[in-house]
């Protein structure tokens, strides 16, 4: 495992560090994080390889369903795939180990964008079996903002270029990913105050806290006749991120409404196949917090 600086860095590493020729595909979903999706189109400007984004329904009917559509996406020529753990979007948890396990019987290594995954919800990153797995800790483990790691499966280490480059010594070793120059050490040092306040916290309780908040406001607004819910209730493929999405009123204007009237943050999230606003308390989010929210909503849907 690297410590690195983000997620961006973290996958970064793995995205110009795998080597493909022209024609060979590379496959993930349109639901992607922007970033990573543009370090592809990159190397499809710059090299000739192709990216294949497949689109899913939000929610998607099953986890099944999910795993269906990357299995039947991969082609002779896929040499990597890019998958969320959870997305930034819906917050749409992913068949990790499944789509892991499918892939390696085909030859083809997978990076697990994981950004959004540490601290949020119990896993066992051996347990998903992936090549790469990248994660911010500035987001759910609350670290200071510029932390973050990667994990590289060992044998996949030396077949892997560093984006900032490392002596050839170094092929074999995990701190090539490292090597990008003075930085603060402050940063790296409080991961372990952040990892301990999680362990206190402990991740079971964590997750079933962040579930809970999300119910309360997504039960509430999901029987409003303008207010759609397009993130999954089945426990397995969601936790503390919802998705609203409204009739008739744009998610922008939406957005100003709650942060001007109400000091209420929250995200839009418009995508060419849907529209609205992501929905993300956390754990300091009191229980009136959440009301108060949901109140506001049906107060500007009224108004
Ligand atoms: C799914 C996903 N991947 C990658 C990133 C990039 O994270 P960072 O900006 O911390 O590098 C984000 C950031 O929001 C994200 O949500």
């Amino acid at each position: 495992m690297a410590i690195t600086r983000n997620s961006s860095e973290a996958l970064e590493n793995v995205q110009y560090g795998v080597d493909l020729k022209p024609g060979d595909e590379v496959l993930t979903t349109n639901q992607d994080y922007p970033r990573m999706l543009t370090t592809f189109r990159q190397r499809e400007r710059r090299e000739g390889i192709v990216l294949k984004a497949i689109s899913f329904p939000v929610p998607p009917p099953s986890m099944d369903d999910l795993y269906r559509r990357f299995e039947q996406a991969v082609t002779p020529r896929t040499k990597l795939i890019l998958v969320c753990h959870i997305t930034n979007r819906t917050g749409q948890i992913f068949p990790v180990r499944r789509i892991c396990e499918m892939a390696h019987s085909r030859g083809i290594p997978v990076i697990v964008d994981g950004a959004h995954a540490f601290s949020h919800f119990p896993y066992k990153l051996s347990d998903l079996d992936c090549d790469y797995y990248g994660v911010s800790l500035h987001k759910w483990t609350y670290a200071p903002i510029g932390t973050g790691f990667l994990y590289v499966r060992k044998s996949r280490i030396a077949s892997t270029w560093p984006l900032m480059a490392a002596d050839k010594r170094q092929d074999d070793d995990i701190r090539k990913f490292e090597e990008i120059g003075t930085h603060p050490a402050a940063n790296h040092n409080a991961i372990t105050e952040a990892l301990i306040f999680n362990e206190n916290l402990g991740i079971d309780r964590k997750a079933a806290r962040l579930r809970y908040l999300r119910d309360r406001w997504a039960n509430r607004l999901a029987k409003h006749p303008r207010c759609r819910i397009l993130h999954s209730q089945d426990p397995a493929q969601s936790c503390g991120i919802g998705f609203l999405s409204l009739e008739g009123v744009e998610s922008a204007k939406m957005y100003s409404a709650l942060w001007s009237k109400y000091n209420i943050i929250t995200t839009v999230m418009d995508h060419e196949e849907y529209k609205g606003l992501r929905i993300t308390p956390n754990v300091y989010t009191t229980v009136r917090e959440i009301d108060t929210f949901a109140d506001a909503v049906e107060r500007e849907l009224a108004g």
